[in-house]
């Protein structure tokens, strides 16, 4: 079996984000850091993602982010603070990329809440073992004042990719990914979950061989996400 183990070490930059505090978190999150909803259908048309401005950006393996909603409108992929700008990843500004996109503008809109940055992941293909090197926790709540609504990240897999799976792992004591929490979230085309991603590891492992698309939106946990969740769940 391949352990976590032979692939992360100590120290390790997602060990100390942290894990406990006082935002406002949902109940539908709590059990699991994770909820899936029901599939997208129709999916989203290739149209839409495939011509997209897409930046060389490294994270969770071989990728390229297309930027549809940043901290500034512009088309860039860093986190939303900077020195002397420091601010939540909330209160996202569409980019150049946004009108080429309407479907999945809506998608975000749709939930009804604050969203941050929100882009497209182009993944090539990376094997089991190849994507734990990539497990890592997001960072996503810095700066997020503590009596706001905790950000979390929604995906909708927008290409089928045979064998792809989001693979999630809670924290264990000694910092690390706890392997026997492993869960493996199947992805195809249509496919849409919301994860807390700064609680749980995660990366994707597609061994499909073909390039893989979805869409990834930082949402702010609150009354209106926890509405727009329980009517979309299966
Ligand atoms: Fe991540």
């Amino acid at each position: 079996m391949v352990q976590v183990a032979d692939y992360l070490k100590l120290p390790h930059w997602s060990t100390e984000i942290p894990l406990e505090s006082p935002h406002v978190r949902l109940d539908v999150m709590a059990e699991r850091g994770f909820v899936i909803l029901s599939d997208l259908d129709p999916p989203v048309p290739e149209e839409e993602f495939l011509p997209l401005e897409y930046m060389d950006w490294k994270s969770g393996g071989d990728t390229n982010f297309a930027p549809i909603a940043t901290a500034d409108g512009e088309l860039e992929c860093r986190g939303f603070w900077k020195p002397g700008e420091e601010r939540a990843d909330k209160g996202g500004k569409w980019t150049s990329n946004a009108p080429k996109c309407p479907s999945l503008v809506d998608h975000v809109n749709a939930t009804g809440a604050d969203f941050g940055r929100v882009r497209v992941i182009k993944l090539e293909p990376q094997d089991y073992e190849q994507s734990l090197r990539s497990l890592h926790r997001d960072d996503n709540n810095r700066f997020n004042p503590d009596d706001e609504g905790w950000v979390v990240r929604q995906w909708i897999e927008l290409t089928d990719n045979p064998g792809a799976s989001m693979i999630l792992m809670e924290q264990g004591p000694d910092g690390l990914p706890d392997q026997s929490t492993e869960v493996q979230v199947p992805l195809h085309r249509g496919a849409r979950f919301v994860v807390d991603t700064q609680r749980l590891w995660h990366v994707v492992s597609n061994p499909s061989g073909t390039t893989r698309y979805a869409l990834i939106t930082s949402l702010e946990s609150g009354p209106a996400l926890d509405t727009w969740i329980h009517g979309q769940l299966p």
